[in-house]
């Protein structure tokens, strides 16, 4: 699917994408923003994950600029949160999200959750902001087979990354196989269930086996089954070994944790958040 070692993906549009990126939710101060992201920049990584809901864009927009790099060394992901849904709201919140981040461009532009009510419109939003050059890439997030079976029928272009939460307690096989088949590019939400799986005794066998941490074991194996990853962290050792993945795990390995399936959610169930509007 991709090239695991150069760390991109080329996404159905032909944008390419780093597969290891960092995620940003809770880094809501200057510090801990600068920090975080220095570390993340030195440890090699291009692609910042953010959202509306965040209220983090300026700050991001802010410790990017100090890295004092061209804006086509960096990938920002972000976005559109459920209160500014529809067209007209999507596509000026979209205009102040770009101010706040101090840009002129996303790489990457997702519907942050379908929401029944304004689902057509807000699509049909984003397929203008890609035209007019201020979306390089538009993609949903959260979306289940179904609401991506539903935007089929009327979407001009079909999203081309869906985020969704995805872990070893939450491995969304059928969800990461449907994408693939659409030439959708899966990217795991809480690629480590928000911590909830790092004292699994399992992985932490594999770990010790191949001397890496139970997170690394847990992101190699979302890379290996073709699902890019926005893992978050502020402490820099934590940011430095997320994306040390140069490494491989058996057939065997894998499955192992493929079983680890609960259908543990850390997150609202999308289907609900489509019927009521709302995260609760
Ligand atoms: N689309 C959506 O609806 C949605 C929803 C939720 C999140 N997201 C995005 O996905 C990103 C990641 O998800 P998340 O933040 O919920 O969860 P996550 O990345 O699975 O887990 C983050 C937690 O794990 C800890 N951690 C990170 N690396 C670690 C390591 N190597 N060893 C031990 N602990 C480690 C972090 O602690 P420290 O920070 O203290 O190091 C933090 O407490 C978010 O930041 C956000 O950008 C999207």
């Amino acid at each position: 699917m991709s090239n695991i070692l150069t760390n991109t993906y080329k996404l159905a549009d032909g944008n390419e994408i780093p597969l290891v990126g960092l995620g940003t939710y809770l880094l809501d101060d200057p510090n801990k923003m600068d920090t975080a992201v220095t570390a993340a920049y030195e440890a090699g990584y291009r692609l910042f994950d953010t959202a509306q809901l965040y209220q983090n864009e300026a700050l991001l927009g802010e410790a990017i600029r100090k890295l004092g790099i061209n804006r086509n060394q960096i990938f920002i992901t972000d976005k559109i949160t459920e209160m500014n849904q529809g067209y007209d709201l999507t596509i000026n919140s979209a205009e102040y999200s770009l101010q706040q981040l101090g840009t002129d461009y996303f790489d990457l532009l997702l519907v942050h959750w379908p929401i029944s009510d304004k689902f057509f419109d807000t699509w049909r939003a984003f397929e203008e902001l890609k035209k007019q050059g201020k979306a390089k890439s538009i993609g949903v997030s959260n979306f289940t087979q179904t609401h991506l079976q539903l935007l089929k029928t009327q979407a001009t272009e079909m999203p081309v990354l869906n985020q969704i939460e995805t872990h070893p307690y939450l491995t969304q096989r059928p969800m990461v196989e449907f994408d693939k088949q659409e030439s959708i590019l899966t990217q795991a939400w809480s690629p480590l269930g928000r911590g909830l799986v790092l004292d699994n005794p399992m992985i932490a066998k594999m770990a010790d086996h191949h001397n890496r941490s139970v997170a690394q074991i847990v992101l190699r194996w979302q890379l290996q089954r073709g699902v890019a990853v926005i893992p978050k962290s502020q402490t820099t050792s934590r940011i430095q070994a997320n994306i040390d993945l140069d490494f491989k795990l058996s057939d065997d390995e894998m499955t192992m944790i493929d079983i680890l399936n609960k259908n543990q959610r850390t997150g609202n169930e999308p289907e609900l958040v489509y019927e009521t509007g709302n995260q609760y």
